[in-house]
């Protein structure tokens, strides 16, 4: 199929799954933020996500899994694109060289969410890591976790990389999408810089409220 194989298919599909994580990341997000509604509001919403949902969480978690993989494989695809253009002609040369900052960025910082994620999953998913984790009691494996000083700050680091990746992979996902007029260029960046502050600002609070021990393990 053409999308598969020419450049502008592989940054549509790009676009499209980094939608997807994103729309994900917000929702989890805003999931995780239920911790400051307390310890009973935390876990009844984690036990909704693994049995209330009757098997929907299985089909998201297929398709997040479908979009993460297809996102790193049109990444690959592209970069080898690039580097092919860039040995074949001085003057694509150029055109390569003004966009290599963040595309950079969103290469390496992507590279560092992936094994951010597989941390995470470990963490807390399965514990690792955790002493007295316990697979019902999220509330309790999250303040556990991020007690941890290095632990939190492993945490914050990623953020902030995954708010610079937000930041290009919006912007430039947005123009993939038909948002490439320059008329739209401060629309464009207004939404990827909020979205990535969002993110940070809200994903950072939950360590970073447990170091400070505004959020506490009940006595
Ligand atoms: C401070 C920020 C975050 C906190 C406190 C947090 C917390 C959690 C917790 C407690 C779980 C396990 C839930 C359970 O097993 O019931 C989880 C799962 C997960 N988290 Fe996070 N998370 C954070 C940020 C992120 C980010 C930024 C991503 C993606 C880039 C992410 C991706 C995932 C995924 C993919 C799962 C597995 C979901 C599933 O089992 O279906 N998390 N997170």
């Amino acid at each position: 199929m053409r999308i598969f194989s020419s450049t502008i298919g592989q940054k549509v599909i790009m676009a499209v799954t980094g939608l997807m994580m994103v729309g994900f990341v917000l929702g989890h997000m805003a999931g995780n933020l239920l911790i400051f509604a307390g310890q009973d509001a935390l876990n009844a919403y984690a036990e909704f996500l693994q049995h209330g949902t009757h098997g929907l969480v299985w089909a998201v978690r297929g398709g997040l899994l479908a979009a993460l993989a297809l996102h790193i494989w049109s990444s690959v695809k592209l970069t080898r694109i690039n580097s092919a253009a860039r040995k074949t002609s001085y003057q694509h040369k150029l055109k390569v060289q003004k966009t290599s900052y963040a595309a950079i960025t969103l290469r390496y910082g992507g590279f560092m969410l992936f094994c951010f994620i597989i941390y995470h999953l470990a963490h807390f998913t399965f514990g690792t890591g955790i002493e007295g984790f316990e697979k019902a009691e999220v509330y309790g494996n999250v303040i556990r976790g991020f007690t941890v000083p290095w632990v939190s700050g492993i945490y914050i680091i990623a953020m902030l990389a995954l708010g610079m990746h937000l930041y290009h992979g919006v912007w430039s996902g947005l123009q993939t999408l038909g948002l490439n007029n320059p008329r739209y260029n401060a629309l464009r960046k207004a939404l990827s810089t909020l979205l990535a502050a969002a993110v940070v600002l809200g994903n950072c609070l939950i360590p970073i409220a447990v170091l400070t021990k505004l959020l506490e393990l009940p006595s």
